[in-house]
C-alpha cells in the first residue's frame, strides 16, 4: 500500500491523505486519525505494524448511541461507539471521559475537534511537573491540538515516542482560549480504547506495610477503578498498572502498561462498554478535584508512560526498568554506585544521641559500611512522634552540639553523611505550628483529622515551601550532608488553603503536588551531589513523579525478609531494581517477630540499593563477619543489580514454595541467581528453576564449583534447587561465561 507520509525514518509518521498519524517504536506501533468531522479516533496500539489502519473502523445505526449534529442523517457515526484519544464529557459518548469541562454557564460539555499538529524532534517537557525526558536524537514529540470552537477550550494532546525503548508519553495540556472561565472538573491523561474485550486488569493494591500487592481480575462490562483519595500516590493502590490478553504470561501475550508520573491522588480506570470495547484511562483523581480556569490560563495534566509488550509481563517489566532509571531518574546517582548504608531508625528509634549514632557509625564503617543515616529524632523538640515537626533545627543537647560535629567525626571514619527529613509535615506541639496555624491543613471551623499526630502543611502555598525550604538549607548548608530521606507519613484530609479562596479549594491538591515537586526541584538544584532517598511510611509514594526526584525510595517499611519477597515482587512490574530502597534489618523482625538468617536477609536486601537498618555492635562475630563478605558482594554484583536485566522466575504468591529471581548482564555473559524457601516440607519434592536471559549456546558455571551447564538447558531445563532444610533459607550463585 503506497503512503504518503512524512519520512520513512521517523518515528512519527502522518498520512496527509487519509490523516493517519502513526507512532513507531522498535516493535510497537501506535496509531490514529482525524476522522469525519474533525474527531480524533484511535485506530491500533501493539506489536508493530505498517501502513494505515483506518480500514479498522466500522460504521452502524446503533439505538441509544445518538450522532453529532454534522452527520446530518448519518446514523452510523456515533462517539459512544467509536474509539477516541481522548473522549470528553458532552459530545455523545457515555463511557467514561478524560475531560469534564463546566462552562460558565453551568453546562456540562465540551467538543474537541482536530486543529493542528507538530511533530518536533526531541522530547517535550511539562512546566512544574515530572516528566520522561531524552537527548534530541532519543525521542520524537507529535502535538496534536484540539478545539472546541463554542468556548474555546484547546487542548494540546502530548506524545513522546522512545523509538528503542518501546515507550510512548501521554500528557495534556488544557487552555482556556475562551472569554470566560470554566472549571475542568475531571482531567485524565491518557486513554487506551481498544475495539475488543477480553482483557485482564492488574493492579497493585496494598496497605502500610504491605505494598504493590498484585491482583489480576477480568474486565467486566462497566467501569473497574483504581485509585488514591489520600492526597498522596498510596500504599493503597499504585498508579501503574496493566491490562493484558486473559491468556498472557510472564513470558507471552500481549499486555499494556501504563505508569502515572504523578506523586497525588489519581484515578486508574477500565470500562467494557456495550459493544465489548475496552477504555482504559489514568490521570489525577476526580473527586475533590475542580480546576478552575480563567482566560487565557493553562492547566497541564501529569504524563503517563505507556509501553506494549507482545512477550509477557517480564518484557513489559524491562522496557519501564530502562526508561524509569535512564530517562526518569536524574542526578548524580541515577547510574552511580549508591553508597551502602547503615540507617539508624530500626536500631534506636528516637532514644539515641550523638554518642550512640557515633558507635553505630564506628562499628559499620569497621565492616565496610559507606554511609551513616541519622532518621527520625534529631531535630526540634522530638523524642517520639507526638511533638517537633516543622522545626528544623539541630536538637544541640540530644546531638551534643551541631550536626557539623558529629558529621565531621563519621566523615573521619571514611564513611558519607545521610539525614532524615518530613518537610510536608507540621506537629501542634512545634514551634512552627505556634507561629503559622494558618499553614497547616484546617478546615475552619472544624477539627482535623490527625495522623500519626501530626497535620499537613499547606504546600500549595509557596510561603509555606519557603519557610521549609529555608530552614532545611540553613541545616544542609555548610554541613558535608551527602544523602537526604524525604519522608511523609500520613494521608492528607481536611484540605483548606487559607489563601487561595473559595474558588480554588478544588485545585490545591494538584497545587500541593507541584509544591512538593517544586521543593524537591529547589534541593535538587541547590545540592546536586546529594542523594535523594524518597518515602511516604515507606512505599506510599513509589511513583515514577517521585523517581524523577529521588532515584531510590524506601520500598516499605516491613523489613521482614520473607515479606519483602512479596512487597518487591509486586514492585518489580513497573519500577526498577535500582529504584527499590532495601535494608538487612534485626531479627526476629520488628513488624513480623520472623526470625531469618543474616545470608537471606542480605540475598533478598541485594534486589534493591542496599543498607542496613540495625545496630551491629548488636550481632555476633559470625555474622559482623558475613556483613563484611555481604557488602563485598554487593559491590562485586553492583553493575548487574543495578544495570542489568531483571527477571521473576516464580511468583512467590502463587508458587508458595520458593520466591526466584535473577539478574542477567545485558550481554549474558554472566547472570546472579536468587532463590529462597519460602515453605519447608518433610521429605519434600525438588524445586526447579528455569533460567532465563542467557544466550542459549553460550556456556556457563557457577563461580567456586565444578561442572559446566548450557545455556539453553539452563533455561529450558532448569536446575534443582540443592535441598534446604530449615526454613527461609537462601540460595544465590553466580553463573559466569566458561
Ligand atoms: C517512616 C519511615 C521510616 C522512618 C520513620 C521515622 O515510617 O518509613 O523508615 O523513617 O518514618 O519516623
Amino acid at each position: 500500500m503506497p503512503e504518503k507520509e512524512r519520512a520513512f525514518d521517523m518515528a512519527i509518521r502522518y498520512n496527509e491523505e487519509k490523516q493517519v498519524f502513526s507512532l513507531h517504536t522498535k516493535n510497537t506501533t501506535y496509531q490514529m486519525c482525524v476522522g469525519k468531522y474533525g474527531f480524533l479516533l484511535h485506530l491500533y496500539y501493539g506489536k508493530r505494524t505498517e501502513g494505515s489502519m483506518d480500514y479498522l473502523l466500522t460504521y452502524a445505526d446503533r439505538g441509544f448511541s445518538g450522532n453529532p449534529y454534522d452527520a446530518g442523517t448519518d446514523r452510523t457515526f456515533s462517539m459512544d461507539a467509536l474509539l477516541q484519544e481522548f473522549p470528553t464529557q458532552g459530545n455523545g459518548d457515555f463511557r467514561t471521559a478524560c475531560l469534564v469541562v463546566k462552562n460558565s454557564d453551568g453546562t456540562y460539555s465540551c467538543d474537541l475537534r482536530y486543529k493542528e499538529h507538530r511533530i518536533v524532534q526531541g522530547k517535550y517537557a511539562i512546566p512544574a511537573l515530572p516528566a520522561v525526558y531524552a537527548d534530541e536524537n532519543e525521542a520524537e514529540t507529535l502535538e496534536i491540538v484540539m478545539a472546541d470552537v463554542v468556548t474555546g477550550i484547546e487542548a494540546t494532546l502530548c506524545y513522546g515516542v522512545l523509538e528503542e525503548l518501546d515507550v510512548i508519553t501521554r500528557s495534556v495540556k488544557i487552555v482556556n482560549g475562551g472569554k470566560n472561565d470554566v472549571s475542568l472538573e475531571k482531567v485524565q491523561s491518557a486513554c487506551l480504547d481498544f475495539m475488543d474485550g477480553g482483557y485482564d486488569f492488574i493492579h497493585f493494591h496494598g496497605r502500610h506495610g504491605m505494598e504493590r500487592v498484585m491482583q489480576r481480575t477480568k474486565s467486566m462490562h462497566g467501569l473497574q477503578s483504581i485509585g488514591s483519595r489520600r492526597g498522596t500516590s498510596s500504599h493503597q493502590h499504585n498508579p501503574f498498572m496493566m491490562v493484558a490478553a486473559e491468556a498472557a504470561t510472564e513470558e507471552t501475550g500481549d499486555c499494556y502498561g501504563l505508569s502515572l508520573m504523578y506523586s497525588g491522588s489519581f484515578k486508574g480506570e477500565v470500562e467494557l462498554d456495550q459493544y465489548n470495547q475496552t477504555r482504559v484511562t489514568i490521570g489525577i483523581q476526580d473527586e475533590m478535584f475542580s480546576y478552575p480556569l480563567a482566560p487565557q490560563e493553562a492547566f497541564y495534566a501529569p504524563e503517563v508512560i505507556l509501553s506494549y509488550s507482545e512477550a509477557g509481563f517480564g518484557r513489559l517489566s524491562r522496557n519501564y526498568h530502562n526508561v524509569i532509571r535512564y530517562h526518569v531518574c536524574r542526578g548524580k546517582y541515577k547510574d552511580q554506585q549508591r553508597p551502602v548504608l547503615i540507617n539508624n531508625w530500626e536500631a534506636t528509634y528516637f532514644d539515641f544521641n550523638d554518642e550512640k549514632i557515633y558507635s553505630i557509625a564506628e562499628q559499620a564503617s569497621e565492616l565496610g559500611v559507606e554511609m551513616l543515616v541519622l532518621d527520625d529524632g534529631w531535630f526540634g523538640k522530638r523524642d517520639n512522634d507526638y511533638s517537633g515537626l516543622g522545626d528544623w533545627f539541630v536538637n544541640e543537647k540530644k546531638m551534643g552540639g551541631e550536626l557539623k560535629g558529629l558529621v565531621e567525626k563519621i566523615n573521619a571514619l571514611g564513611m558519607k553523611f545521610g539525614i532524615w527529613i518530613e518537610p510536608e509535615m507540621v506537629s501542634e506541639d512545634s514551634e512552627l505550628y505556634r507561629k503559622h496555624p494558618d499553614w497547616a491543613f484546617v478546615i475552619p471551623g472544624r477539627r482535623p483529622v490527625r495522623g500519626r499526630s501530626q497535620l499537613v502543611l499547606d504546600f500549595s502555598r509557596k510561603e509555606v515551601v519557603d519557610g521549609i525550604f529555608g530552614q532545611i538549607c540553613e541545616v544542609l548548608d555548610g554541613v558535608n550532608v551527602e544523602y537526604i530521606k524525604i519522608d511523609m507519613n500520613r494521608s492528607i484530609t481536611d484540605v483548606y488553603s487559607a489563601t487561595a479562596g473559595d474558588k480554588n479549594q478544588g485545585a490545591v491538591l494538584y497545587r500541593y503536588v507541584l509544591g512538593v515537586y517544586d521543593f524537591l526541584e529547589r534541593l535538587a538544584a541547590r545540592y546536586p551531589d546529594m542523594l535523594i532517598e524518597g518515602c511516604s511510611g515507606g512505599g506510599g509514594r513509589f511513583d515514577a513523579g517521585m523517581l524523577y526526584y529521588s532515584p531510590q525510595i524506601w520500598c516499605s517499611d516491613n523489613t521482614d525478609a520473607i515479606e519483602r519477597l512479596y512487597i518487591q515482587h509486586g514492585t518489580s512490574f513497573g519500577y526498577p531494581v535500582s529504584s527499590v530502597g532495601s535494608h538487612v534489618s534485626a531479627v526476629p523482625n520488628h513488624q513480623t517477630g520472623r526470625s531469618t538468617s543474616m545470608k537471606t536477609r542480605g540475598v533478598v536486601a541485594m534486589a534493591g540499593s542496599f543498607g542496613y537498618e540495625l545496630d551491629l555492635n548488636k550481632i555476633s562475630e559470625e555474622e559482623k563477619q558475613m556483613v563484611r563478605e555481604q557488602i563485598k558482594e554487593y559491590h562485586k554484583y553492583w553493575n548487574m543489580i543495578h544495570n542489568g536485566n531483571y527477571y521473576r522466575l516464580t511468583d512467590p504468591a502463587v508458587h508458595g514454595e520458593i520466591a526466584a529471581w535473577e539478574f542477567a548482564a545485558a550481554d549474558a555473559g554472566e547472570a546472579l541467581l536468587n532463590v529462597v524457601t519460602i515453605d519447608t516440607h518433610c521429605n519434600a519434592s525438588v524445586q526447579y528453576v528455569k533460567l532465563k536471559g542467557l544466550a542459549p549456546e553460550k556456556v556457563y558455571r557457577i563461580e567456586g564449583e565444578e561442572g559446566i551447564y548450557s545455556g539453553d538447558a539452563l533455561m529450558n531445563a532448569g536446575i534443582p534447587v540443592p535441598y534446604m532444610s530449615d526454613e527461609y533459607q537462601a540460595w544465590q550463585v553466580h553463573f559466569i561465561e566458561a
